[in-house]
């Protein structure tokens, strides 16, 4: 016997390896070019490179994650947190102390302080206020006319989420101004994300201006509300009053800034969202026929031909699946970012402390590996005997763990009630000059979408 062969074994420790490259990077530009140029097909083909695989944007390297059981291991796991370029720009615009940018205690304690306003016994009482919006939207368009998608779309969502949320008799008008002030804030944030050049914005350009004029009115809008609220003296039941009454860790009032960022990090994430996937909806039923009738035939034999209610939400099974497929396909938060907080590893590979981590629920979503025909509309996928053969975390358009969308609830509501009062008014179809096409922005919506509603007779 040799003196090696009766040495201890050394503990198992699995080697971790370094992710592969993706392939096509250029010198100085590294893949960044590409993520420019044509960011949805660069995101959709990294999973053919690797589980995880580094990119270079400039003289960064970056991780993607690509396959729906690392995205989500990662979402569920405490080794990441909300940071990196992405959430800078954010909170240089929005603010530093709201909920989708905080993290660790203060997160945890700004969840539990919104999170009742979403409950899901809490959206019934939002019923009638979504009602009466859904069925406003088709009542204002006359047969025939162009609609923009763009507009109306923003519109609706702005004024379910500031009426819902921050009730009020004076959200009318207001909600007219957030809806302006949001619209041009969001194309601007875009443009200064994937355009970092600081010097450039500060120029007296008029888009430059205009962008400033419509940050410092939401900015500005949000303390009117709050001041009115406090002048006001009411307390109704609402996420306004759970703000204004929050306490922090030591049990004190949170502060002014604090309540400030926090309207404005829920209107600003609840508006754009809901309003890029109302334009979608839009564009399916032009683009779909066959299941705008489909939705309209089911919403009557629920309601027996009466205006659809909040009530028949739940019995309007193949509206929520048109809802569904419409966000597997187009989900409105197409990319998300995470930074590892300490050393660690994701499907055997190794993940550095301080990485920037990026991965697309756009890709995850269309992936031929999950989905078969994958890029097929086809909301039959979501019928009971077919929706087990897609994969866990395949479908995570809120995404999951303790980041996940508060408001999954609130807004699949509004949006199969929307649907619902929409296919059942109108037929739709797309106008010389509209375009379809798929605009990259913070979400994803129709580049310009123009429909003419025909009405059902
Ligand atoms: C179609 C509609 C919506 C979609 C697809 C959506 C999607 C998402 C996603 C994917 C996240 C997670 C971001 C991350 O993991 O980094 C998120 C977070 C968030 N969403 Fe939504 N959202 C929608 C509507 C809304 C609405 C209507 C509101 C509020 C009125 C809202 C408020 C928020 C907030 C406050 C967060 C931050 C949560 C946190 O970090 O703890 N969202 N949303």
């Amino acid at each position: 016997m040799t003196v090696e062969s009766v040495r201890p074994e050394a503990p198992v420790t699995p080697e971790l390896l370094e992710p592969p490259f993706a392939g096509g990077g250029v010198p100085v530009l590294g893949h960044g070019w590409k993520l420019v140029r044509d960011p949805l097909s660069f995101m959709a083909r990294l999973g053919s490179h690797g589980d995880v695989v580094r990119l270079r944007l400039g003289p960064k390297t970056v991780y993607a994650v690509t396959t729906p059981a690392l995205t989500g291991a990662m979402a569920l796991s405490n080794d990441y947190i909300i940071d990196g370029p992405l959430w800078e720009s954010l909170e240089g615009l929005l603010g530093k102390e709201g909920v989708a940018t905080a993290n660790g205690p203060t997160h945890r304690r700004q969840r539990r302080t919104i999170q009742p306003a979403f409950r899901l016994d809490a959206i019934p009482a939002y019923g009638p206020i979504m009602e009466e919006e859904a069925h406003a939207l088709t009542e204002r368009w006359k047969p025939g006319e162009t609609i923009d998608c763009t507009s109306e779309s923003f519109r609706v969502a702005v004024r379910i989420a500031a009426r819902c949320l921050l009730r009020g008799d004076f959200m009318d008008e207001r909600a007219e101004r957030l809806c302006v002030a949001l619209a041009t804030v969001f194309r601007g944030m875009y443009r200064r994300m994937v355009i970092p050049a600081g010097a450039l914005y500060r120029l007296p350009l008029p888009a430059n201006r205009k962008f400033n004029a419509a940050l410092a009115d939401l900015h500005l809008l949000v303390d009117e509300i709050v001041a009115e609220r406090r002048a006001s003296g009411q307390k109704p039941d609402d996420l306004l009053t759970a703000l204004l009454e929050a306490k922090d860790d030591n049990g004190d009032p949170i502060g002014e800034q604090e309540i400030h960022d926090q309207v404005v990090a829920i209107l600003t994430p609840g508006s754009e969202t809901v309003a890029s996937t109302i334009m979608w909806l839009l564009q399916v039923l032009a683009e779909h026929p066959e299941h705008a009738d489909r939705v309209c035939a089911e919403v009557e034999s629920v309601t027996g031909g009466r205006p659809v209610a909040f009530e028949d939400v739940r019995a309007l099974r193949h509206t929520n699946n048109v809802v569904v497929e419409a966000m597997r396909l187009r989900p409105a938060v197409w990319i998300l970012t995470r930074r590892a907080v300490r050393d660690t590893e994701l499907g055997g590979y190794r993940i550095p402390a301080g990485a920037d981590i990026v991965y697309s629920p756009y890709a995850i979503q269309r992936d031929p590996q999950s989905y078969a025909d994958n890029l097929e509309f086809d909301p039959d996928r979501w019928l009971p005997d077919r929706v087990k053969s897609v994969p866990k975390h395949a479908m995570s358009p809120f995404s999951t763990g303790n980041r996940k969308c508060p408001s999954d609830h609130f807004s699949m509501a509004q949006l199969s009630l929307i649907t619902a009062a929409l296919a059942t008014k109108y037929r739709f179809e797309q106008v010389s000059g509209s375009d379809d096409g798929t605009r990259v922005g913070i979400t994803l919506r129709p580049h310009r979408l123009l429909l003419t509603p025909v009405p059902r007779s």
